[in-house]
């Protein structure tokens, strides 16, 4: 996910101040580079650089910026490498168009041999500089913008939204495709952006793109017009008013409930970029060549470890050990040979214990490789190989849509090993959504029932075992309440004797445990406590659940992946029923760089 914010100005300013606040109120949407560009007479000045919006325009000035039209785009890298060549935005060879993307043109390579045969020099490996130039391409051809956009567009695959600019017209030419873009006009300025909230502090008059708009904006006025055939339409302007801070949540009321719904859509980017990304085969390939495996990190991420070593055990009867990292050096440092590869996970890649683990392993000369939400990160710059999990910005504390791409890219990462077609993966986000829709009720239901305890076991078996660990740490995190996840053939080892009328145990069974699962969970309904049930319709488990929480019938390797979107869920809505605030739980950070 990337962020473009555009203006246009009656008169000359100090456009650069008011781009960079545009950008900051983008900032979530990505921060591995950011650049700027305004239009002064006919000169374009373009300044771009990796880093957050703050730092680049510390380094390159951007807030001063001068000119009548101008562009930010920030980036979260996915074409290219985070490096300053790739930065947005970017001008064609006679530097008279400059443009920016948000989104991902996914025949960038074909086009860019193309554009390379005509002559045209492509200095980076991003998309977003292939459709500047074949934008310039048709406008060289004698075509106006407008026309050559409506050209260009037949040339561009996948889902996206561009501003461009020229250095002759005093105005900001827009499309969309796929990707968020609104309009906003007042009498003497003009703006286009990837979201609302931030235009709402210039105006809350929005006018909301179409896919296959093409958007003329000028001070005081913008048309648009069908790409297919140029045709004009009329587009509404919406009143909006709400604050920023509930725009940037999308009408949810909380960014961790946003989160836990983007999950559909963070899943189908993901197996997109694992379908495309020359990352991946490298990645592959140490992992085929270990001598011995590990699955390094905290909290959420180990969990998502844990699950990764079931999914390696299991799909390619490969064994690969799931590990904190400091019990990592100190439960394995002395054994450890160069021929050992360890993948380092974390969403942040700046935590601090998975940066000491990493520099212990790098210095043992191990192969290291970082799983990181966070392109630019330490762990990113450090590791030898990376793969991006490509969630976007995950806002809230508790850690919900990065945890399900951690656990996707193991799961892919397991089928390549096993020699498994990866193709079915692909039926993934619809089920992710399908659980949302149908358990989201089931969910409310089975929080009402922990309301008013201070205590909780989640039970899991095999590989449900880390989604019970991660279904307590969430529910701990934002209800502050003690919960633990137990492998459920331990509970009568010990905390059974906690159990009594009404105690609240959590299953969590996939489809080829539910036999074992049931000695499990007599266990704990002959003692008259309260067996709350998360996993397929079942008429055996449905005699003993005071609430049954259904997740859509999948496989055993599917289902832990369904039933942590459920489990996310449960535990909003027990901290809701708390009147607590999910996304800021008290004593915790969402980033940790200390001991
Ligand atoms: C829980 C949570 C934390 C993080 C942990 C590691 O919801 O977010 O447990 O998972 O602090 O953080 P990263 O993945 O950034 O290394």
């Amino acid at each position: 996910m990337c962020g473009i914010f555009g203006i246009v100005s009656e008169e000359e300013k100090q456009l650069g101040s008011m781009l960079v606040e545009g950008g900051k109120r983008l900032s979530y949407r990505g921060y591995d580079s950011v650049g700027a560009a305004t239009i002064s007479g006919e000169t374009i000045d373009l300044r771009k650089d990796i880093g957050k919006v703050e730092e680049v325009d510390d380094k390159l000035n951007l807030s001063e910026l001068t000119g009548k039209r101008g562009i930010i785009q920030l980036r979260w890298a996915t074409f290219g490498a985070p490096a300053q060549v790739n930065a947005q935005p970017f001008m064609d060879c006679k530097k008279e168009i400059v443009g920016a993307e948000n989104g991902n043109v996914v025949n960038t390579i074909q086009l860019q041999e193309l554009l390379e045969k005509e002559g045209h020099t492509i200095e980076s490996t991003n998309d977003g500089e292939v459709c500047v130039h074949v934008v310039a391409k048709y406008m060289r051809q004698g075509n106006d913008m407008l026309k050559s956009i409506q050209l260009a567009y037949k040339e561009f695959k996948g889902d996206y939204a561009l501003i461009f600019l020229n250095k002759t017209e005093n105005k900001l030419y827009a499309i969309k495709k796929g990707s968020g873009l609104v309009v906003a006009v007042t009498e003497k300025e003009s703006y286009c952006s990837s979201d609302v909230p931030s235009i709402l502090p210039l105006t809350n008059k929005i006018i909301h793109m179409e896919d296959g708009d093409i958007a003329v904006i000028e001070p005081g006025k913008a048309e648009f017009y069908r790409v297919e055939d140029g045709s004009k339409v009329e587009r509404e302007t919406v009143e909006h008013t709400e604050s920023m801070e509930s725009a940037q949540k999308g009408g949810y009321e909380h960014f961790m409930l946003k989160e836990i719904h983007e999950q559909p859509n963070a899943a189908r980017d993901l197996i997109d970029l694992l379908n495309d990304s020359k990352f991946v085969e490298p990645f592959v390939e140490e992992i085929k060549n270990a001598r011995e495996l590990y699955f390094v990190g905290c909290g959420t991420s180990h969990h998502a470890c844990i699950l990764g070593s079931y999914y390696f055990n299991k799909i390619a009867k490969r064994r690969a050990i799931p590990s904190l990292p400091q019990q990592f050096t100190e439960e394995y440092g002395n054994t450890l040979t160069p021929e050992d590869v360890i993948v380092f996970v974390s969403q942040s890649g700046e935590t601090k214990d998975v940066l000491d683990a990493l520099k212990f392993a790098k210095e043992k000369g191990c192969k290291v490789l970082g799983m990181m939400n966070v392109l630019g990160s330490t762990l990113m710059n450090i590791a030898d190989v990376y793969l991006p999990i490509a969630c976007g910005y995950e806002i809230s504390v508790p850690a919900t849509k990065t945890f399900l791409n951690q656990a996707i890219m193991f799961l892919y990462l397991a089928m390549r090993e096993g020699g498994k077609d990866t193709a079915g993966l692909s039926e993934l986000p619809d089920l992710i959504q399908k659980t949302i829709d149908e358990t989201d009720e089931q969910c409310k239901e089975l929080a009402g029932h922990i309301k008013g305890w201070k205590e909780l076991y989640y039970l899991g078996y095999g590989i449900t075992h880390p989604i019970a660990k991660e279904g307590a740490l969430k529910l701990k995190e934002i209800t502050y309440m003690h919960c633990e996840g137990i492998f459920s053939s331990e509970f009568k080892h010990g905390p059974l004797s906690a159990v009594e009328k009404d105690y609240p145990v959590a299953f969590i069974t996939a489809p080829d445990n539910v036999d074992m699962m049931i000695s499990h969970i007599n266990e704990v309904a002959c003692r008259h406590g309260k067996v709350l049930l998360i996993a397929e319709d079942n008429d055996v488990l449905q005699k003993y659940a005071e609430s049954y929480v259904k997740i859509p019938k999948t496989s055993q390797t599917i289902f832990p992946i369904l039933a942590t979107v459920s489990a996310q869920l449960v535990s909003y809505y027990a901290s809701k029923n708390l009147d607590l605030n999910p996304d800021f739980p008290r004593n915790l950070s969402k980033t940790l760089t200390v001991d």
